[in-house]
Formats: C-alpha cells, structure tokens, sequence
C-alpha cells in the first residue's frame, strides 16, 4: 500500500502549519495508547473456530442469513460483503441486510420472500436499543416461530451484542441463543475485526486473510498521521469536505463505510471534515462539474487499483484505460485547485482492504484528536434516538 500526500498537495499546503500540528505526534500517539475506547489496536481473535463451527451448522440448515444492524453494526459487513461477491450473484450464499429502513413496502417484501426460504437471523446491535434493529428483530423472529419448532428456532437465531449489558444480553442469558460479543473497549465505527462483522462475512470471504491484513495495516502509524497532518492542515485552508473516490462500483458500501467512520468520528462541536463519496466515472457525469470548478471547499482522495483481471477490449485491458482516465482525472482536478491524495493497492483483496481499513482507523483516531474532539464517541446520534423514544412511547 503506497500513501501519497505530497505529490498533488504540498502546492496547496502552508508549511507552518503543516509544522504546527506534525509537532503534536507524540502527545497524540500517547493519546491513542492510552485511550479507553482503542480496543481495535489489540483485537481478539480467538472467537475465530466457534464462529467458523456456527457458520457451518447455518449453512447445513439455512439457505440464506439475514444479517439485521445499522451503522456500525453493519457498514463493516455489507462494504466487504459487496467487494468480494459477485456482481451477479447466482449461485453464491446471500446475505440480505436489514434493519437500515422501516419501509413497510421493504419489510412486506422480505416476509414473503422469507416465507419460502430456510433462514437464519444474525442479530447485531451493541447498544441493544437502537429502534430499526429491535423492530426488524422481533418481525423477524416471529416469522421464524411461525415457520419453526420452539427447539428449531434456537438454531436460526445468533445475537451479537455487549459481553454483559442489554436486552439482547438478557435474552441470550433466558433462551440459550449462539452468540457472540462486541468487546466493550470497540466502539460500533471501530468494530471490524470483531464478529459483528466477521461472522457474516465468513459466508462469503476468507476471514483469516481479513485479519491478517488487518493487523499489517496497524502498522502504518506514520503514514496515517502524516495523512491525518495534511487532512488538518487542509482544513484551516477552507478545504473542508473530503471526496473518496474509487474507480470500482464494487466499493460503494465501503466509500458509505468511510463516511460513517470520519462523519461520526469529527462531526462534533461545530467542527470537522464532511465526508463525501464519488464512484467513477459514474459520477463524473454528475457531481464532476462541482469538483472542478465549483465552490473550492473539496479536496479528494483518490483509491488506485494497480492490479485487476484482465479484461481486453477492442484489443485494449480495460483496467489500463481505467487507469489511463483515473491519471487523467486527477490531474484536471488538480488544475481547479483541488488538492488529491492517493492511496494505491497492489491488488484487491480481502487482505489489502483489511489493511486499508485498520490504516484508516488510525486516520480518523489521529484526526479527532488533531481537532480536539473525542474520536470515539458519538453523541449526536442519540439525540435522534431519544427523541424517537419519547414520540414512540
Ligand atoms: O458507530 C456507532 O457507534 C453507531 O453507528 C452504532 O453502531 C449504531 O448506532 C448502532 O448501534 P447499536 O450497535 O448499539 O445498535
């Protein structure tokens, strides 16, 4: 994995600045250390087996899982499960994920699609309380108590939740369902290498090479303070949304899941980076215009694939012109004054995306400090679910 934010950034940068916070290393490398909430540095591995014997015991009972979570106890998930499936999923497992929409016309939907079809419910949620995750729950769990015997139910319900607290906690403890926890030191943006996102994606990838890279990218502790700098020091520039743009439609959940990451994470006290995604060219033929001549609030970072399959068209690889026009792109933006990062991948797998997203833990942590703001928490979020609470009580 090769970090690039200098080649079409210093043009923009102001030196003292960089300076001014590049200074803060140590104080911020101490910060993380010795955070309450930065379980994800040291993640336990050693629920791996149990989830892998789950696993097949679904797979000689169900036909499909229903994975039911939101934000953090889903994004991980989804973004890896579309990046490594197919487009045209024929004959793969499928993996429905719901509890992120209330949609009547949705939820009518996925009742009588289930009705025929043997299923297994992987209940997410750390909290316990978050209000889609309950509701989709306990639809859900009716639908499987109508179609099975009280002893057949147990073996399509898995909950994974907090090792001790919560309503989901309770009802593990009274019926006996599998399950699995979501450490108390993760919080739910952070919990990828945990099962909330490791169970479901045992369906579809090789777990193993997910963790493996994951832990390599933990290693990029320089690379990310040196991205988190330049993300601070472009800030103050009034650069104050940053675009993620991949080349591959495949990544749009992952793009979602970096928005929730940085969104939640600097989103605080008036202060932050928005978020923003592009997937091209698609989008070029939408937001492009903005990007480049527009408001100059943008910078970008741009996802380089270098290696992909080989696909020739009129004699030419696809991938190549791909690249050709991803070059071509950067450099236009770069002329209407908008700064682009790279990040390029040798190749795409589950191993260098593990990597990619333990680096970009790492990003956010160091830039919630460099705005010194919390990086962990998310109160705003709860206002909404309070205030659902009372009108729903
Ligand atoms: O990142 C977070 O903490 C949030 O997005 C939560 O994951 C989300 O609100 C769901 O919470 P819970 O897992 O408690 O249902």
């Amino acid at each position: 994995m090769k970090i690039d934010v200098s080649t079409y950034v210093n043009q923009f940068l102001d030196s003292k600045l960089v300076e001014k916070y590049s200074n803060r290393k140590d104080e911020i490398f101490k910060k993380l250390d010795q955070a309450d909430m930065n379980g994800w540095l040291n993640p336990d591995d050693s629920f791996i087996d149990q989830l892998l014997e789950v696993r097949n015991e679904v797979l000689s009972h169900s036909k499909c899982l229903v994975v039911i979570g939101i934000g953090g106890s889903f994004l991980g998930a989804k973004a890896f499960y579309e990046m490594f499936t197919p487009y045209f999923k024929k004959n793969s497992f499928p993996i429905i994920f719901a509890g992120t929409t209330l949609s009547s016309t949705y939820m009518k939907e996925l009742l009588e699609y289930l009705d025929n079809i043997d299923f297994t419910v992987n209940v997410i949620s750390k909290s316990g309380t978050t209000r889609e995750t309950e509701l989709t729950y306990s639809v859900l769990k009716k639908l499987l108590e109508k179609k099975y015997s009280p002893k057949e139910v147990k073996k399509h319900i898995i909950v994974t939740t907090d090792p001790v607290k919560g309503t989901l906690r309770d009802e593990i403890n009274r019926e006996g369902y599998h399950s699995f926890v979501i450490p108390d030191n993760i919080g739910g943006r952070y919990s990828l290498l945990t099962a909330a996102h490791l169970f479901p994606l045992s369906f579809c990838l090789d777990i193993k090479e997910l963790i493996l890279g994951y832990q390599e990218g933990l290693n990029f502790r320089n690379d990310a303070f040196l991205y988190a700098v330049c993300r601070r020091s472009l800030f103050d520039l009034g650069k104050v949304v940053e675009n993620f743009v991949a080349y591959e439609n495949n990544w749009y959940y992952y793009l979602e899941w970096l928005k929730q990451l940085f969104g939640e994470t600097e989103g605080k006290k008036g202060k932050g980076i928005l978020p923003i995604s592009m997937i091209h060219t698609r989008d070029l033929h939408s937001l492009g215009q903005f990007i480049q001549e527009g408001n100059k609030i943008i910078y970008e970072t741009f996802f380089k694939l270098k290696n992909m399959p080989v696909c020739n068209v009129n004699g030419k690889d696809l991938h190549k012109i791909n690249l050709i026009i991803e070059d071509s792109v950067i450099s236009a933006h770069v002329s209407g004054e908008v700064p682009c990062i790279i990040i390029e991948l040798d190749d795409f797998s589950p191993r260098s995306m593990g990597r990619l997203s333990s680096f970009y833990f790492l990003v956010a942590a160091y830039s919630g400090y460099l705005f010194d703001i919390d990086p962990f928490d998310q109160p705003g979020v709860e206002v909404y679910k309070t205030e659902v609470k009372r009108r729903l009580a």
